[in-house]
């Protein structure tokens, strides 16, 4: 451990700032060291802070030489020019701009599949896919799903689909959905997956920035005891892209006859086909499309501070080579490893750790489409003890859901194939995670708790398995090639022990290198704040041995569930009610979802408020971007504490909404300070 304090970050001490950031409990917190087995380190990929610490430094120091080594692995049917990497990270002297293997020519989807096959791996298990009832699952090798992967390709091309055309995606998890994302990447059509909880008006938005050539989607679907009818949520959204100017020629609809059946299914004659009348007359073979590095792979919405979704835009080389290989170190994977990651492909998770960096890597991937506590809250390891899964990477709200429901249903299964876990989309707290490694992973299994975002791509800090000691709640070190600092709110880089604003420092391949159409607010957003920084938006302490321990967004986001929802998408949604005259949004703590949506609301001059609104108010967030963001509370609000220019005082309404009403603060600036009186009045009415 000694060692691990060379760290590029690793001396200097500001104690005061922890003690702001993450309480008294940094000091037990930090010193918390849950150690490999030696038996687990001794097989691990990277086995020492000392064999780490050399490769870290390397890729710090010749990251060319680094990174070209590991991309060489893949197929490049012309190898990238002499630079390796071009970039310009400071807004201060120019426009920002990112490349990485410029000039290489590739395609993802060969390098999932096809070389996948000819390096002898055709007949290993590529997708178990366990459907929702029990019972119902099918298998595919890479050979058949390179043959399905190629027959959608085809279809694609057959309807006009060419390099550069947008395809939107709007599936749940059936093994369709990754087959479509290969083919888009086979033929260079840049896939744009939305997840399928997103309501009409979502999904529409989405079709209007990014006007797609087709729309892929299935009848409906089963989750859980629920039936979802994606179709209709498809007809409504086209129905109003087109009012909006932007009309879809093709809706492709997979036939899911198990959740509804053909003949029940609303039909546009001319518009919608059905997938299993044409998908499967194509040839099973299919010529790739050849890209540079720097094309674009695909596009993914997100939320930000504002209230229109970000298209984050990822490119084709970088980002294979990075997704690659942070799922091999991460992980700590190894041929002969099951591996199922509980995300949906609708989110960058399942983008990055469902379909690439398992598929190029040759890993057997399991998919599950249903509810993680249906029919019973043992589910999960019903799952694992099938397939006899060995890496499972979940979210911490599902471990904190499972936590709740009890050990028996947990204790009653095996899950003697475990091996490492993994969590991802926001902090684990330690009492999850002790859960986690003494319940589900037996005290045996490392956990990665993996930070990382939609723009990064990839992992960024991230424990190696089996590399150094984990602290319960901390992400621990950056990855290879990975610089993250910590600066103050002036921009300044603050050494050692500290807590502030997490930035990263120069580029990383897998980095997202636009906003789709507005590449001023990629810099505004992500590279303005701190010139000469790439800023994540999150809040970040280091610890004395330069672990790094992530607090939260700092900006106007809220994690529900793992979900990143911006305040400003759910305040518009409010406001968009015609009795809701102000709405303002902000996150409180929730033992399960992390977060939840508290909304404060004023209404029109002589609506009272009811309980009846209150419910067409949620419906309404409902309606307008998706069950997940439908707020937990709609606090009645006679009036917004405001500054007197008019400013929401966001932190003093947290404060309410949290109850912590002797943390007030300051409330002398107020334009009229009784309006806080009136809120707590009305709390909890
Ligand atoms: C935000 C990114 C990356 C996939 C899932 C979410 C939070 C994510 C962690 C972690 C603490 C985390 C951050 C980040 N977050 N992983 N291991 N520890 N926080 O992707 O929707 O782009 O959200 O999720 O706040 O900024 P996303």
């Amino acid at each position: 451990l000694e060692s691990m304090k060379i760290l590029p970050s690793g001396a200097g001490c500001i104690p005061h700032l922890n003690a702001v950031i993450l309480g008294e409990s940094l000091a037990t917190e930090e010193n918390d060291y849950v150690l490999p087995s030696e038996q687990f380190a001794s097989q691990a990929n990277v086995q020492s802070p000392e064999q780490y610490l050399k490769m870290y430094k390397r890729s710090i120091e010749d990251p060319a030489g680094f990174w070209s080594e590991i991309a060489s692995e893949f197929y490049w049917k012309q190898k990238w020019g002499d630079q390796v990497c071009k970039e310009n990270f400071d807004v201060r002297k120019g426009n920002i701009n990112i490349e990485w293997f410029k000039g290489g020519i590739t395609n993802i989807c060969y390098n999932c599949l096809d070389r996948n096959v000819e390096a002898g791996l055709g007949d290993k298990v590529a997708f178990y896919w366990e459907g929702n009832e029990l019972g119902v699952d099918a298998t595919l090798t890479y050979t058949q799903l390179l043959h399905q992967v190629c027959q959608v390709a085809n279809y694609l091309k057959d309807i006009g689909v060419k390099k550069g055309d947008a395809v939107i995606i709007y599936l749940p998890m059936l093994m369709e959905l990754p087959i479509t994302m290969l083919a888009c990447a086979r033929i260079g059509a840049v896939h744009s997956v939305v997840f399928a909880g997103f309501s009409s008006e979502s999904l529409s938005q989405r079709i209007i920035d990014c006007k797609p050539k087709v729309v892929i989607t299935c009848n409906a679907v089963k989750r859980g005891s629920k039936v979802i009818y994606l179709k209709d949520i498809v007809d409504t959204a086209i129905k109003d892209s087109t009012q909006n100017g932007v009309s879809i020629d093709v809706c492709l609809a997979y036939d899911n006859a198990s959740a509804l059946k053909r003949e029940d299914t609303k039909w546009t004659e001319g518009r919608d086909i059905w997938w299993q009348d044409v998908v499967p007359r194509y040839p099973t073979t299919c010529p790739v499309e050849w890209l540079d590095a720097e094309d674009p792979l695909f596009l993914l919405y997100t939320s930000g501070s504002t209230g229109k979704p970000k298209g984050v835009v990822h490119t084709t080389g970088g980002y294979m080579v990075y997704t690659a290989t942070t799922f091999k170190y991460a992980f700590d994977y190894k041929p002969s490893d099951i591996y199922w990651c509980t995300a949906d492909c609708g989110w960058i998770t399942g983008h990055s750790y469902v379909t690439y960096g398992p598929i190029l890597n040759g890993a057997t991937v399991v998919l599950y489409e249903g509810a993680p506590n249906y029919p019973d809250a043992g589910r999960s390891w019903n799952i694992v003890d099938k397939y006899k899964v060995s890496i499972f990477y979940t979210a911490p709200t599902l471990v904190r859901s499972l936590m709740r429901d009890g050990d028996e249903h947990v204790t009653r299964y095996s899950r003697k194939s475990l091996r490492v876990l993994g969590s991802v989309g926001e902090p684990i707290n330690p009492s999850a995670w002790r859960w986690f490694y003494n319940v589900i992973g037996d005290s045996r299994c490392p956990i990665s708790d993996t930070w990382w975002q939609t723009e990064t791509g990839g992992f960024m800090i991230t424990p190696l398995p089996g590399a150094w000691p984990q602290k319960p709640g901390s992400a621990t070190c950056p990855f290879f090639g990975v610089q993250p600092v910590i600066v103050d709110e002036n921009g300044v880089e603050i050494e050692g022990e500290c807590s502030g604003y997490l930035c990263v420092k120069s580029s990383w391949p897998g980095a997202f290198r636009t906003l789709y159409g507005d590449h001023e607010r990629y810099e505004t957003t992500y590279f303005k704040p701190f010139a000469g920084y790439y800023f994540s938006g999150d809040g970040c302490s280091r610890d004395k041995d330069g672990y790094y321990w992530l607090t939260g967004r700092v900006d106007d986001v809220i994690n529900v569930s793992g979900h990143r929802i911006g305040t400003a998408e759910v305040e518009s949604a409010l406001v968009s009610h015609p009795k809701c005259a102000e709405a303002a949004v902000v996150g409180v703590e929730h033992e399960v979802k992390g977060q939840s949506i508290y909304a404060f609301v004023t209404l029109v001059d002589g609506v009272p408020y009811s309980e009846e609104l209150r419910k067409d108010l949620v419906l309404t967030v409902r309606k307008q971007i998706g069950a997940f963001a439908a707020p937990d509370k709609i606090h009645w609000a006679p009036g917004l504490p405001k500054t007197r220019s008019g400013k929401i005082m966001r932190r003093i309404l947290r404060k309410i909404a949290s109850r912590q009403l002797d943390e007030l603060g300051d409330t002398s600036t107020l334009a009229e300070p009784n309006v806080v009186n009136q809120l707590i009045e009305l709390a909890d009415s």
